[in-house]
């Protein structure tokens, strides 16, 4: 028996990987993140399965939970929303899992920068304008930064910045990276991408502050970079006419020729 942390992306019931949500039907107990996973999702448990929300509950509480049910012989799914390779406090579970000789499978999720992405029909690296998306965070009551990862650091490379778990320190945020994007920047929050009520307020570094709903306290992504929304940019060599290419040579002599007939 298993425990089987699953991406449950970022709230929509069919944003979710096939493997995952065959995963979630065919476990007869499922833990979820309640404070992010929305009950929608649980649509795909097993009738009649043990459904606990962990969001009340400490590390300690969690982890006894899952050592009962894999003593009881129970496949477990453990849903954390969007993907699990941020954010996601798998880390310190999948530690503790190891420590109890208790296996586990990782399946990926549709994470909330793309959802949001998705949602504003941007793409966030634009040819000449971001090539680099950098997911990041501001300090919280839970985690610190450590140092050198500063908002002022990643805001001098110019890169699509998605700053997750930050929406409280809008202030901040904009304090810091209107030196280097400039006022008229354009951002985009993201509140609850993919949810019923999800909201899109677009503006730019200068405007972001007056432009937002108050009431966004939570579940928002700040999307921030020339590349939001931007028109103005080249267009990619890949899909040139006259761009010479492995898939696509250009003539008999081309370079790729020989890659295209050749066993590669
Ligand atoms: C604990 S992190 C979880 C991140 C998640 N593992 C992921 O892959 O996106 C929670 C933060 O992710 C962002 N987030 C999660 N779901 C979201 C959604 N549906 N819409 C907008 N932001 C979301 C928010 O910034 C929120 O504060």
């Amino acid at each position: 028996m298993s425990v089987h942390f699953i991406g449950a992306g970022p709230g929509a019931p069919d944003l979710l990987t096939l493997r995952g949500r065959d995963l979630i039907a065919a476990c007869p107990v499922c833990l979820y993140a309640g404070s992010l996973v929305p009950e929608a999702v649980l649509g795909h448990c097993p009738e009649g399965a043990k459904i606990v929300n962990t969001a009340p509950m400490d590390l300690d509480a969690i982890m006894a939970e899952i050592a009962a049910a894999h003593a009881a012989g129970h496949d477990i799914a453990r849903l954390h929303s969007g993907d699990l390779s941020v954010w996601s406090a798998m880390g310190e579970q999948i530690r503790r899992l190891k420590a109890m000789d208790i296996p586990f499978t990782v399946t990926p999720g549709v994470p909330s920068f793309a959802a949001a992405a998705a949602a504003l029909g941007t793409e966030l690296t634009l040819p000449g304008v971001a090539q680099s998306v950098i997911l990041t965070r501001t300090s919280g009551r839970a985690s610190a930064m450590p140092d050198g990862e500063t908002l002022a650091n990643f805001a001098a490379t110019g890169a699509t910045l998605a700053l997750h778990l930050s929406i409280q320190n809008l202030p901040r945020v904009v304090t810091d990276l209107t030196p280097f994007y400039g006022p008229d920047c354009p951002v985009a929050v993201v509140f609850r991408a993919s949810w019923p009520d999800e909201t899109i307020q677009r503006a730019t570094l200068a405007t972001i502050e007056a432009a937002l709903d108050p009431t966004i306290k939570r579940t928002a992504l700040i999307l921030v970079g020339r590349a939001i929304g931007a028109e103005a940019f080249t267009e990619s060599r890949l899909y040139a006419a006259d761009y010479d290419r492995r898939y696509r040579p250009q003539s008999a002599d081309s370079e790729w020729s020989e890659w295209q007939h050749g066993d590669d």
